[in-house]
């Protein structure tokens, strides 16, 4: 009878896996060797590259849940570029390839628990667009390695986790709008670095404070609106006064004073900090907002008077102060509330309609309140126009973007 010992018997074990493997490996290399000429005479693609992420996509098809409307009956054989949703174009590393370069699912409310996979290994990807699908889990670090990547619109889905920080990574980077899920945590400051067009965060559970490099935006549109930030508005707010065109705060839990900062901002038409816990009074540097239309304060703890150059910006169409403690307006402000440009409503302005009551009043300013650098609340940085200017404009048609965001089917 022949007995192993413990190590030789281990030597054996090792022997047999690793013949085993040897078999296996084999059996696969042979395998390969017999289908790998099949595939392109079942499937023939126009370029290789549409080869390569043909099975990328399948393998997503095969994890979507739901697709009431039908689309991936159309995911089939190799004419990727006719798949509904999908688009081809020439990639810019070699104008002769066709690759697919931008994808378009809005409104295809498709379900599936990951995106992991798919849009991080389509290397050529442009545009991702998804509003209104109900694709969850993370976003993937690995799409950082998309280097063409220009829009990217995760909206009105179930994504969660803390903010996708590889996106990060994307030099290319224009668009982001990842509003209406379930992100949390903070917004990294690098966001605001980034050469980003447009940031739609609105409608996550973004939480913590504002980044204080905030204003080092170059975004025109950005939206924070229905969150959970805490803290002050940035004052370095003002350094986007050549860029910030709409600007969206309201219904969050933002504290302290308004900084006089924001009155730098020439070209914003909106800006909304409505419904926060902001206090202090309204600066007179708001005077210099030369192209704001719709100003929305309402829903804070403001208080003091409105300055009448706020009231003398020649393109105002909707100022709305309501539901504050501002005690004081003069006779240009009193005009605009007469003809529905302004709304007071809900203040301490004695004798004007539709006030809180004296008591009401009485108990807000029992608490001393105050911000800090008092003085500059009085600075107009900017040369006014003369106050006698009548304001002409009462309504605008024009379309605006970040209320559009908060709107969660809506494509921006
Ligand atoms: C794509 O679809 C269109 C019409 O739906 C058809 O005319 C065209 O031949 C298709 N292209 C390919 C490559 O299958
Ligand atoms: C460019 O793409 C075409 C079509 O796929 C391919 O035949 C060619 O080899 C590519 N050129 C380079 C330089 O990769
Ligand atoms: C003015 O703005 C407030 C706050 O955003 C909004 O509730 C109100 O509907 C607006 N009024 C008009 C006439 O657009």
């Amino acid at each position: 009878m022949v007995l192993f010992n413990q190590a030789s018997f281990s030597k054996l074990k090792t022997c047999i896996i690793l013949l085993c493997i040897l078999l296996v490996d084999c059996q696969i290399l042979e395998s390969a060797s017999q289908s790998l000429p099949l595939v392109p005479n079942i499937l023939t693609f126009i370029d290789q590259r549409l080869a390569l992420v043909f099975p990328i996509i399948q393998n997503f098809k095969k994890t979507i849940t739901s697709d009431p409307l039908g689309v991936t009956t159309t995911w089939v054989g190799p004419n990727i570029c006719n798949y509904t949703g999908f688009y081809c174009d020439n990639p810019p590393d070699n104008l002769t390839a066709t690759t697919i370069a931008s994808i378009d699912f809005n409104g295809f409310q498709l379900s599936a628990p990951s995106l992991d996979g798919f849009i991080d290994r389509l290397p050529d990807l442009a545009l991702f667009h998804a509003n209104t699908n109900s694709f969850s889990g993370t976003i993937s670090p690995k799409i950082a390695g998309l280097k063409y990547l220009y829009e990217l619109d995760l909206s009105n889905n179930l994504l969660s986790g803390v903010f996708p920080i590889s996106i990060l990574n994307i030099p290319t980077l224009s668009f982001l709008d990842i509003r209406y899920n379930f992100f949390t945590g903070t917004v990294p400051p690098q966001i605001f670095m980034q050469a980003l067009d447009a940031l739609f965060l609105n409608n996550n559970n973004f939480m913590l404070t504002l980044p204080n490099n905030l204003g080092n935006t170059l975004a025109a549109y950005l939206t924070l609106a229905n969150n959970k930030f805490t803290g002050p508005i940035p004052s370095s707010i003002g350094k986007a006064s050549s860029t910030l065109r709409e600007v969206l705060l309201l219904n969050n839990h933002l504290t302290g004073c308004l900084p006089y900062e924001i009155g730098f901002l020439k070209n914003t038409i909106l800006f909304d900090s409505g419904n926060n816990l902001l206090t202090g009074p309204l600066p007179y540097s708001f005077g210099c907002l030369e192209k704001v239309e719709q100003l929305n304060l309402a829903r804070n703890m403001l208080y003091g008077e409105v300055p009448e150059l706020v009231c003398a910006l020649g393109n105002l169409v909707n100022l709305s102060l309501s539901f504050n403690y501002f005690t004081r307006v003069g006779p240009l402000c009193k005009k605009l509330i007469k003809n529905g440009v302004i709304d007071v409503r809900q203040n301490c302005i004695f004798g004007l309609p539709d006030q809180r009551s004296v008591k009401e009043c009485r108990a807000f300013f029992l608490i001393p309140r105050s911000c800090s650098h008092p003085a500059l609340f009085k600075v107009v940085p900017c040369k006014i126009p003369p106050l006698w200017k009548p304001h002409v404009k009462t309504q605008s048609h024009r379309h605006l973007l970040s209320y559009s965001a908060l709107s969660r089917n809506r494509v921006l």
